[in-house]
């Protein structure tokens, strides 16, 4: 097929290049493969890439292009500024990662349009067998490729980057740290913020006083029920102060 050939796959070891379809995987479609793994190649999701706890399938859309000029976009109907991506090119670039990947990992297009990424979306995808991330250019993807292909559309926040791929590193930074055998200390994963529906709790080390600023003494007491106390407190005033939208849904359902 067209542009199988062309698929990277990242991944330091010999042994692991073919996919195990047990693994966590992730296949990104993106015009600009350079940047992948990019930072994901560095500490705990480097680390995970090469001993084989997640695998990661790169693909360029533009091996999937039309006609002499190896064309994946034009001009919108109706006018207007900028180009579309071609729904035929992306289509088929679709389908080849489908085919590739098992077709059962969840479909993602990465748009200021769709729901906004939240640490629930990273836990429900760890839970799953992996994802194939659509990485948009220009002014976005033809419309009817995200309808024909039941594309979910996913967001990184209310701002507009150049493209996709910032957004699908962080994803899958947000991920792959879940995922068993990649962050050493799983217990401490579940006290970060937003893990408990809260934000966590303030953190310090040593020194006990910097510029004249003192730890909270019951840091330093050594008892621990009280040190969970004074944690918990922090975090239910942290999030009640900083984000309404959370503390209102966590006094809901652990309050009333
Ligand atoms: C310049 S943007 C297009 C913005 C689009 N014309 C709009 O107004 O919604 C190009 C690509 O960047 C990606 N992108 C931009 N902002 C994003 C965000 N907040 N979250 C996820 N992806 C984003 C999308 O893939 C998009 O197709």
């Amino acid at each position: 097929m067209k542009g199988s050939a062309d698929q990277s796959e990242v991944s330091a070891t010999e042994e692991n290049k073919e996919t195990d379809m047990s693994v966590w995987a992730a296949h990104v479609l993106t015009l600009y493969p350079d940047m992948f793994p990019g930072p994901l190649g560095q500490s705990l999701a480097g680390r995970g890439l090469e001993e084989g706890a997640w695998n990661l399938q790169v693909t360029n859309i533009r091996d999937y292009s039309v006609g002499k000029h190896h064309t994946v976009d034009d001009s919108p109907f109706g006018g207007g500024a900028g180009m579309v991506m071609r729904p035929d090119v992306l289509g088929n670039a679709i389908d080849a990662a489908k085919a590739a990947s098992g077709g059962d990992k969840r479909l993602m297009y990465f748009s200021p349009r769709g729901r906004i990424m939240d640490q629930a979306l990273m836990r429900e995808l760890t839970a799953g067998p992996g994802v194939i991330l659509v990485c948009g250019r220009f002014e976005g993807i033809d419309q009817r490729v995200l309808e024909a292909r039941d594309v979910e559309e996913v967001s990184l926040g209310d701002f507009i980057l150049s493209g996709g791929e910032i957004a699908a590193l962080a994803m899958l930074d947000a991920v792959v740290r879940l995922l068993p055998g990649v962050t050493g200390n799983q217990a401490s994963l579940s006290e970060e913020s937003f893990e408990t529906g809260l934000l966590e709790y303030p953190h310090y080390t040593r020194p006990a006083i910097w510029e004249d600023r003192a730890v909270p003494e019951v840091l330093l007491s050594g008892h621990h029920k009280k040190i969970k106390e004074w944690r918990q407190r922090s975090s239910e005033e942290l999030t009640k102060q900083r984000r309404a939208d959370l503390w209102e849904r966590w006094s809901d359902e652990n309050l009333k």
